[in-house]
């Protein structure tokens, strides 16, 4: 497919979960002069686009995905100034900054819900949900994504208000052209200091059913999840298309939308050449781990379907344009831990993690500590927790039945704090995060695993990673790793995950083996060369013509420039 270039087509995009990033200060907590320190750092690992997870003013309640003031940065993290001078030092270094954009909602503590709550009929009431009960009853019977009813009264009157999240994140009314005009002014403020554009938070449920319908319940509680408000895709694209007219398109800004449930073939409008946003996320293997009830009955994760369904995402995405490929965010458990089986949880399994994910055909997007491999922890009370989201499930698993223990063990699997403990910086104390308390634990595992050490090591996770940005980055190859097709390749093995990216010019293959045994794959093309491999150098193998054999050891993985017919 003919399209046209965009200036973001071949960065590699890194996240920044600030609070867990770097302290400079002792407070224990992660802080804007920690990731200016690393700017340095950063580029080396070759990453062009860097997103911070939000720094706005906040409670924290949700982390900083609950703003209380979209104007001002985060006590805890720094100043206006400091902020200022993290987006001049990553100009100077040829770095993009993108923000963390959270508009399906505030947090209570925002002016706008403050001013709501002291009048409840008045214009800024309007800014939110604000409907009458039924019968001394919420309006509905939707379940918020974090458990409980969406509704929450408003005191003093018999109104409710609405939220998806937690109860400190009231939803904003999409259907006030007021509000929407503040939205856009706030974003064209942060575009015009210099931003490159936005991560676009939880950006589906703005275009939802707001005649606040009740639903067949699906849980014991009576209640029926809110996704399915989530209105037609022409409601959710209209509010978009003003929304990107009003505000990205003017800065020829990149835009990454955080976007679940979207509707089939629904896809080019979001990520076409007109689409909504330059790219959205690609969450189909996170989602494989979706239980029907919680986190509890999360089905364990299966190498074929796992290979399957990042197959599908890739060949649906490139006919259309590109997806953002991501192993781990702050949502998410780390990949190390999740999409390896035990035997592969090592140094090698993880830099071939790291191929495969990084070579696919879209933007790459590296989320703190991926780079050195860090995995989930295990802690052995729900205490040691921090995330809301964690706490909910953990109630969910043991209300259906499950131990404290088995309870815990789901959390080690699945819970969000698995991505926010510190980045293990050294083998000092607190891993060299924080000279102070860490606001979260670190992973005990910190000696084993940590920058110091994967600096000192050309054949660590670490150096390999600058090896894998820098090839996909090269001047030879950026153009096939960027815009060459993505073909699979041995998809009827039980362990490789194999793919070509091919031009007219060049034909790459990458390939991997999953397996605790060796294979053998017999080659279709002749190989030129060896561009990249985690385990011995494959010149030693002389496997060259086509129909010989290529042997992968068991978490092995090759990139190979073949011939291209
Ligand atoms: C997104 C964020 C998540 C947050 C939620 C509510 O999913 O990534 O961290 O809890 O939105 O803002
Ligand atoms: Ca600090």
């Amino acid at each position: 497919m003919i399209m046209e270039r965009k200036w973001w087509h071949d960065k590699v995009a890194y996240q920044i979960y600030p609070k867990s990033f770097l302290d400079t200060n002792g407070d224990g907590i992660g802080d804007l002069r920690g990731i200016i320190s690393k700017l340095d750092y950063l580029k080396e690992l070759g990453i062009d686009i860097i997103w911070l997870s939000p720094i706005y003013k906040s409670p924290f309640v949700d982390q900083g995905y609950d703003i209380a003031d979209y104007y001002a940065i985060a006590e805890e993290f720094g100043t206006m100034e400091e902020f200022d001078e993290l987006l001049a030092e990553a100009k100077k270094r040829d770095m993009h900054l993108i923000m963390d954009l959270v508009i399906n909602h505030c947090s209570d503590k925002h002016e706008w819900f403050q001013k709501a709550l002291a009048d409840p009929d008045g214009e800024y009431a309007d800014y939110f949900y604000f409907r009458k009960g039924k019968n001394g009853n919420p309006p509905s019977n939707c379940r918020s994504y974090f458990g409980g009813s969406c509704w929450e009264p408003v005191p003093g009157t018999d109104k409710y208000y609405f939220h998806m999240f937690a109860k400190e994140q009231p939803d904003l009314n999409w259907e006030n052209p007021k509000l929407l005009g503040e939205l856009y002014n706030m974003i064209n403020w942060w575009l015009d200091k210099g931003v490159s554009g936005f991560r676009i938070d939880a950006i589906i449920n703005i275009g939802k059913n707001t005649t606040f319908p009740s639903y067949e319940p699906d849980g014991t509680d009576g209640l029926a999840g809110c996704w399915r408000m989530i209105d037609s895709m022409e409601t959710v694209g209209k509010l978009l298309k003003d929304l990107k007219n009003n505000t990205f398109e003017k800065y020829n800004a990149f835009t990454v939308g955080e976007v679940f449930n979207i509707e089939e073939n629904a896809l080019e409008q979001f990520i076409g050449e007109d689409g909504h946003f330059s790219t959205i996320f690609d969450f189909s293997a996170h989602c494989l781990s979706d239980g029907e009830h919680g986190w509890y009955d999360a089905p364990p994760m299966e190498f074929k379907r796992w290979r399957k369904t990042i197959t599908d995402a890739q060949l649906e995405a490139q006919k259309c344009g590109f997806k953002a490929n991501i192993i781990e965010n702050h949502d998410e458990p780390r990949g190390a831990s999740r999409f390896l089986p035990k035997y592969a949880q090592t140094p090698a399994g993880t830099k071939m993690l790291g191929t495969v994910n990084l070579l696919l055909r879209g933007i790459p997007f590296i989320y703190q500590g991926q780079e050195i491999g860090m995995q989930n922890v295990i802690w052995d009370s729900i205490e040691e927790y921090d995330d809301i989201s964690t706490k909910d499930q953990y109630r969910i698993a043991r209300e259906a039945g499950l131990s404290d223990a088995q309870a815990l063990e789901v959390c080690g699997r699945m819970s969000r704090d698995n991505a926010r403990t510190p980045v293990q910086w050294s083998s000092e104390k607190n891993a060299g995060f924080s000279t102070g308390t860490p606001w979260l634990k670190v992973n005990t595992n910190y000696q084993a695993i940590n920058v110091e050490s994967q600096e000192k090591d050309a054949d660590s996770v670490l150096h390999y990673y600058r090896r894998l940005v820098a090839l996909r980055k090269s001047a030879e190859y950026k153009e096939v790793f960027t815009y060459g097709e993505f073909i699979p390749a041995y998809e009827d093995t039980d362990t490789v995950m194999a793919y070509y990216r091919a031009d007219t010019e060049k034909r790459i293959l990458v390939a991997a083996n999953f397996g605790r045994e060796a294979v053998e794959l017999a080659l279709d093309y002749a190989v030129k060369g060896v561009l990249l491999a985690n385990q011995a150098d494959l010149s030693v193998k002389k496997t060259h013509k086509t129909g010989e054999l290529l042997k992968l050891e068991s978490c092995e993985v090759v990139v190979l420039e073949c011939e291209c017919s």
